[in-house]
């Protein structure tokens, strides 16, 4: 049932969580600084590392002398510090002067945040994103010899491997951003794209693994840069997958197909309905006001293992249930045949899929959904046991800062919360006080836009 006053919606989000086991186990990480700066405001002296595919499993780190011997060329800043850069500028000039001459092409990929239909991707469900106004561009270009070589902006990190290595076998033993990269590739050969050797830098302005799929997109921004400069020819779903297959076999999420689904299929002013037993796709026009992500900064130290404890129990419900995955259940079944957490997690999965279809027929509609965001937090924090206290007050701060609807958004275990109908300036200075009291670090609040999916830019 969808609660009908504030002030139920207020309390209902404000009950303590019955994950406090899981909860001790959470690391608060403030994003270093250096990691939140463009690149181009980074000292250019910095260690940059590069993961050597054989011979060790460990990455060696080089100084940028040791690159010089590496033949690999001068890491700069390329503009001067104070001026604005864009992901665009900044992947744009750093090929440059990495690579000496001009990128073939840029190509952009944005993260996203999903409205609502949580931990549904997996179990075949329904799943409401957008893409945003984030993102992160690949500058790429065809080499002559057969290496691929990815330059990290942000991290200041440069991985190299030959695509012998790559196609090897699945290129885990990277350091874990490469892993995108590199898996994505990997994954793309696998699915029959003839990969050249490639040069490739990386810029972007998503807070890295803030749930909004800062993963997501850099494994699709580089597939879409490979498919057009290899002529691979693969479909979005083909590229969808390959970016799936990196994230779940290389990178260690046993994740869905939303996050990667909603960045290439996004479109300005609207949400993407995702269903993911067809795949089939529409989009559903966002009229909702203001749309604000609180980024709580906090990361769970084994988000992974927890994730796939979800889908495992999931999967186990619906074996009990026989039916072929949660999608094909009914919350009667779920009540009258399971009992414990295999009831209380296939009860969010079936409820969440009920809330993404009545939260699209209300933006049809031009109605609000905000008891629907409010009723989907509650069940991800009391069924699915997912949130935090951190997310948890950053939900009871908007609605109490005149958001119609707040909630987790992405895997939970930290990470965003997205608020809907309150601006950016209604939400900074209360959350900046609560949190201040609550003794959390503070977190970031910013407006978000719906826009077009991943494509190329030049
Ligand atoms: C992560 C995964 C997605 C999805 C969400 C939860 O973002 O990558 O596939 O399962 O969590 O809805």
């Amino acid at each position: 049932m969808r609660p009908s006053t504030r002030s139920a919606r207020s309390s209902a989000t404000s009950k303590t969580t019955a994950s406090s086991g899981d909860l001790s186990q959470m690391k608060v990480t403030t994003q270093s600084l250096q990691a939140s700066l463009p690149c181009m405001m980074q000292p250019s002296h910095s260690i940059v590392s590069v993961a050597m595919p054989t011979g060790s499993r460990e990455p060696v780190t080089k100084t940028l002398s040791g690159l010089l011997q590496l033949g690999l060329g001068p890491v700069t800043g390329g503009q001067m510090a104070g001026q604005a850069a864009t992901p665009a500028t900044t992947a744009s000039e750093r090929f440059r002067d990495l690579v000496g001459a001009a990128p073939e092409g840029l190509w952009r990929a944005p993260g996203r945040v999903n409205l609502i239909g949580e931990h549904t991707d997996y179990n075949f469900g329904l799943a409401l994103p957008f893409a945003i106004d984030r993102a992160t561009v690949v500058a790429a270009r065809r080499r002559q010899d057969n290496l691929v070589r990815a330059f990290s902006c942000t991290l200041e990190s440069q991985a190299i491997a030959s695509l012998d290595d790559i196609a090897g076998k699945a290129p885990s033993y990277f350091e874990p951003w490469a892993r995108f990269p590199f898996g994505v590739i990997w994954a793309m050969a696998r699915a029959g794209a003839a990969v050249p050797g490639l040069d490739i830098v990386i810029a972007s302005d998503l807070p890295i693994g803030g749930g909004l799929s800062s993963s997501a997109a850099l494994s699709i921004a580089v597939a879409i840069a490979v498919n057009d400069i290899a002529a691979a020819g693969l479909s979005k779903a083909e590229i969808a997958r390959a970016g799936q297959q990196a994230e779940s076999e290389v990178a260690g999420l046993p994740c869905g197909l939303m996050d990667q689904l909603a960045v290439l299929e996004g479109q300005a002013g609207a949400a993407v309905l995702i269903d993911f037993l067809s795949l089939q796709t529409e989009q559903v026009p966002l009229g909702l006001g203001p749309l604000v992500v609180i980024n709580t900064r906090v990361e769970h130290a084994n988000a992974a293992g927890a994730y796939a404890d979800r889908r495992n129990a999931c999967e186990e419900a619906a074996r009990e249930l026989g039916v072929p995955s949660l999608r094909q259940a009914t919350l009667e079944q779920v009540e009258d045949k399971l009992a414990g957490e295999l009831r209380k997690r296939a009860r969010h999965v079936v409820t969440e899929d009920g809330r993404v279809v009545e939260a699209a027929a209300c933006l049809r509609n031009g109605q609000p959904i905000g008891d629907l965001l409010v009723a989907s937090h509650a069940s991800l924090r009391n069924d699915y046991e997912v949130s935090c206290a951190e997310l948890d007050l950053a939900v009871d701060v908007a609605l109490g800062s005149g958001a119609d609807g707040a909630r987790l958004t992405g895997a939970g275990f930290g990470g965003c919360a997205i608020s809907v109908g309150a601006t950016a300036e209604d939400l900074v200075t209360a959350m900046s006080g609560a949190f201040a009291r609550a003794g959390f670090p503070q977190p970031e609040v910013f407006a978000v836009a719906p826009t077009d999916g991943a494509g190329r830019l030049a």
